[in-house]
């Protein structure tokens, strides 16, 4: 299944009016990605699934991003893809300011036939760019190229306390509770945080363009 991609890049507008470009992760963003986590303070890096510091990781990410269309899907009702490369199983967007990443979020398709009509979604926002709207309005574009591409739901997970931003963000966009993973994450000091489990049916996504 493609991804559709010929929304991007595009320009969105912050609660303050200000504007951001956000574009597909492409090659040559390795390094700026990496400043950009390398920001984000170790307790909060700590929470994320994957060790966002580590070259070969955000390398991987690059080369998937990069992937080319194996195959024309014919169920897809994704537009055809003007940069002929939306095959790997992640559509990753950052948002950007003259060079420097201000967000970077993805939806990745969940692993095997069975499960791949779903997607996990991430988003990390950089810390001086927050409470202005830039989580939402990246995880409202992915929710956009998720029901294009025909992706039934999309889950999102995150730790209760240590995350509750991106609770907010999550359930003001409609995100709903799943459950919780008690004692689903546990912090440096041995502590256990209750993870919560959320999910986005697509036939319940409108994009706030539509409203
Ligand atoms: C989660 C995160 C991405 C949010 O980024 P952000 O740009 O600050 O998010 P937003 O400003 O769009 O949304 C969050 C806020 O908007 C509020 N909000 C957004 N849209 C809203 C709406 N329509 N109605 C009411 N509230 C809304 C949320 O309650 C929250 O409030 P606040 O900013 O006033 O405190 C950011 O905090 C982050 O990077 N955290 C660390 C990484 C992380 O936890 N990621 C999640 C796991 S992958």
């Amino acid at each position: 299944m493609p991804w559709p991609d010929a929304a991007y890049p595009k320009t969105i507008a912050l609660r303050d009016g200000a504007e951001v470009l956000v574009r597909r992760l492409a090659a040559g963003d390795e390094d700026a990605l990496l400043a950009f986590f390398q920001a984000i303070p170790e307790a909060e890096r700590f929470f994320l699934k994957d060790d966002v510091t580590s070259p070969d990781l955000i390398g991987g990410w690059v080369r998937d991003a990069e992937r080319p269309d194996p195959e024309p899907s014919p169920t897809a009702l994704a537009p055809a893809s003007p940069s002929g490369r939306t095959g790997g199983r992640a559509f990753s967007l950052i948002a950007v300011d003259d060079g420097r990443v201000l967000a970077e979020a993805a939806l990745v398709r969940r692993r095997g036939a069975a499960r791949g009509h779903l997607a996990d979604l991430r988003v990390v926002v950089a810390q001086d760019y927050r409470h202005r709207g830039l989580g939402t309005a990246i995880l409202s574009e992915l929710l956009d190229v998720a029901r294009d591409s025909g992706l039934n739901g999309v889950l999102f997970e995150a730790v209760g306390d240590v995350q509750a931003q991106a609770l907010a963000a999550a359930e003001s966009l409609g995100f709903i509770r799943l459950g919780l993973v008690h004692g689903g994450a546990i912090d440096p000091d041995g502590r256990l945080h209750d993870v919560v489990m959320l999910v986005m049916p697509l036939r319940r996504w409108r994009s706030s363009a539509d409203f």
